[in-house]
């Protein structure tokens, strides 16, 4: 039996994919190579001395998932596939629609027609919006600010909806918080396409000289240094749980919603020192104003997992900047070296 993985080439799944093979389980892969390279599937081959079986393509092409579950005997799917920058999605809706939403529901039809009715979803902590309190517990109200949130909350609702209609489907959406890190080998890692969205991968940048500062999103909001506070999630410990989901669906859960994060905050100015730390660099920063569309903060209360996934992390600060700072200075440019 196989598991498939949609998105596998890409960050969180190519550390996902690692856990699996290295815990004996049989991975199957689909991925338009979008925004990853094959070359993580070759790193994660040399790490674990194991091979998946890979087809290059869309989730979109409903003929090419049919062929694939002829093909392999999967008895489950981890759907990592989708485009994530926020930036772009409000300057390209439809983009990020079409491909999250439908490309969500052709997997879900595809599976529905050969009977593979277990499910793991990566949603996002962005469907909490600006939360009301914290630390942020699932059962909060769900909102989003922009058509990428919007993709993963309508998302998560089709998937209830389906369940709702069909409770013999069980379903995992996993509200991951901000991911980081890398492999311990440094052979796997984030290795964004363009100028980094996010925070970890612009901090490693400025460190190995690509880019000359980072710039600090606003030092005024209501925080302890004024930066923004986030739960930063090593991507092992976030790869992890996906294997405690695949537990969970094999026990007829149903639909379930879990947050993954650590529980703890962490601010811009905090990781900016631990990375100098990690890296014996100085980064330097400007403080510029808040990026629109930002929150304050933003953690989870991570214990419904805990309890009912057994999962918690494991890694600390010290852990996710040092894992960064190996994958970025052994591969300065990513996975084109
Ligand atoms: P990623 O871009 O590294 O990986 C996504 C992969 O999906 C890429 O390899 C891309 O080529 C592939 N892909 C995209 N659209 C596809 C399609 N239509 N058909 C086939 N393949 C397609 O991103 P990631 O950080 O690994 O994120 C994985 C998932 O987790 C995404 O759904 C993302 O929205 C979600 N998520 C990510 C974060 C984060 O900060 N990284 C946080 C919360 C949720
Ligand atoms: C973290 C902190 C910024 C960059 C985003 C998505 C969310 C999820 C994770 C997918 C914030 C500050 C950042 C920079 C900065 N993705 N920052 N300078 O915004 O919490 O979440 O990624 O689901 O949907 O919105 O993460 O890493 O962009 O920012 O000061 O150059 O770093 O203001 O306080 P965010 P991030």
């Amino acid at each position: 039996m196989s598991v498939l993985i949609t998105g596998g080439a890409g960050y969180i799944g190519s550390h996902t994919i690692v856990e699996l093979l290295n815990i004996g389980t049989d991975v199957v892969v689909i991925d338009n190579l979008s925004n990853s390279s094959l070359e993580s599937l070759s790193r994660v081959k040399s790490i674990t001395a194991q091979q998946v079986t890979f087809y290059e393509g869309d989730i979109l092409d409903k003929a090419l998932l049919r062929k694939i579950f002829s093909e392999n005997n999967i008895e489950a799917a981890i759907h990592f596939a989708g485009l994530k920058a926020v930036g772009e999605s409000v300057e390209q809706p439809l983009k990020y629609y079409t491909n999250n939403v439908t490309g969500t529901i052709v997997l879900c039809e595809v599976m529905a027609e050969f009977g593979i009715k277990n499910l793991v979803f990566s949603s996002s902590a962005t469907v909490y919006g600006d939360p009301a309190s914290l630390p942020i517990l699932e059962s909060f109200p769900a909102s989003a600010t922009n058509p990428y949130g919007q993709s993963k909350l309508v998302v998560e609702y089709i998937l209830a909806d389906l369940h709702h209609s069909d409770p013999s489907w069980n379903i995992a959406c996993l509200r991951y918080f901000n991911p980081v890190g890398a492999h311990d080998s440094g052979l796997i890692g984030e290795d964004p396409n363009d100028i980094p969205n996010n925070l970890m991968p612009f901090i490693s940048q400025v460190a190995i000289g690509k880019r000359e500062k980072l710039m600090v999103f606003g030092d005024d909001y209501a925080t302890p240094d004024g930066t923004g506070v986030r739960d930063y999630i090593h991507v092992v410990d976030l790869a992890v749980g996906h294997l405690k989901a695949l537990d969970k669906l094999k026990t007829n859960c149903g639909l379930v919603t879990y947050n993954l994060g650590t529980g703890q905050g962490y601010s811009v100015l905090e990781m900016v020192k631990a990375f100098e730390k990690a890296s014996n660099k100085k980064i330097k920063y400007d403080i510029v104003a808040r990026r629109p569309g930002d929150i304050g903060a933003c953690y989870a209360d991570p214990k419904k997992a805990k309890i009912e996934l057994n999962w918690a992390a494991t890694h600390n600060l010290d852990d996710m900047v040092n894992s960064s700072w190996k994958w970025q200075s052994q591969n300065p440019k990513g996975y084109s070296d």
